[in-house]
């Protein structure tokens, strides 16, 4: 059963649409990796499905239940439990610059309460330790690097047992030197079963960890496929400049 069924999705902002019937699956396990022009609704799509962003029609349904039906939207209870499966790592960090690195993991945890301080704390130790930062718990953010910040932002993306973690270009603020160990983690992360999305200009990335493809392209998605298919032999002439113009 598909863990993410996104069908018909349409978003505009004013007369401008956006989103223009979106329709897809993810399955458990899957890393699906999206690509196409800046512009394209890459950002909107993702951020609608954590309910960052309101649609105006269309459905999503996560794990088998509706975050929104036809355009309408669950109760807030329900779309807090839906969104709560789902965590996201932003191009820009969003670090807490005035908390540590332990300090900015074990934040969120500690407001939903669920768990002692003691399970958070051995949770955050370990993924410091499985992001190779372990040393830098008492640091605060500023001391980091770029790929640094990174890294702990995913780290902190886990610290809330996420199903499904969703990724906006998290290597496009950052020089390419430090890109490459921040795509390690991610490479690790699928291994390891994690599903995900990842909306991504790194085309040997998408090669070589996705199973899944899509290229948008002015809000519609164009095609998708197998990466091997895709890159190899994309159907449409908007896909072939794109790949084209991006495929080094
Ligand atoms: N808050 C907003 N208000 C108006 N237009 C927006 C807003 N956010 C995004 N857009 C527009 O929506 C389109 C898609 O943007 P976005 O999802 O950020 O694309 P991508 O991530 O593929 O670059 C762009 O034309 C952008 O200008
Ligand atoms: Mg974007």
């Amino acid at each position: 059963m598909a863990i993410i069924d996104i069908s018909n999705l349409k978003k505009s902002y004013g007369q401008v649409e956006v989103l223009r019937k979106i329709s897809f699956e993810v399955n458990k396990n899957d890393v699906v990796a999206i690509i196409g022009p800046s512009g394209s609704g890459k950002s909107t799509l993702l951020r609608s499905l954590v309910y960052l962003e309101e649609v105006n029609g269309g459905s999503i349904r996560v794990d088998g239940e509706d975050l929104v039906k036809d355009g309408v939207y669950s109760k807030p209870q329900k779309i807090k439990q839906i969104t709560s499966k789902m965590g996201m790592v932003f191009q820009h960090f969003n670090l807490f610059p005035h908390l540590t690195v332990k300090e900015n993991l074990e934040l969120a945890p500690k407001l939903v309460r669920k768990e002692s301080p003691l399970e958070i704390q051995k949770r955050s130790e370990e993924l410091l330790e499985k992001i190779g930062l372990a040393n830098w718990a008492t640091s605060y953010p500023s001391t980091l690097s770029g790929g640094q910040k990174q890294r702990v932002a995913i780290a902190r993306a886990l610290m809330m047992n996420p199903e499904i973690l969703l990724f906006d270009e998290p290597t496009s603020a950052l020089d390419p030197e430090l890109t490459e160990e921040v795509l390690q983690v991610m490479k690790k992360l699928a291994e390891e079963q994690m599903t995900m999305i990842v909306v991504t200009h790194e085309m040997g990335f998408a090669k070589e960890v996705a199973n899944k493809v899509i290229f948008m392209d002015k809000g519609e998605i164009i095609e998708s496929g197998h990466p091997d298919e895709l890159f190899l032999h994309p159907q449409h002439e908007r896909t072939k400049s794109f790949l084209y113009r991006n495929l080094k």
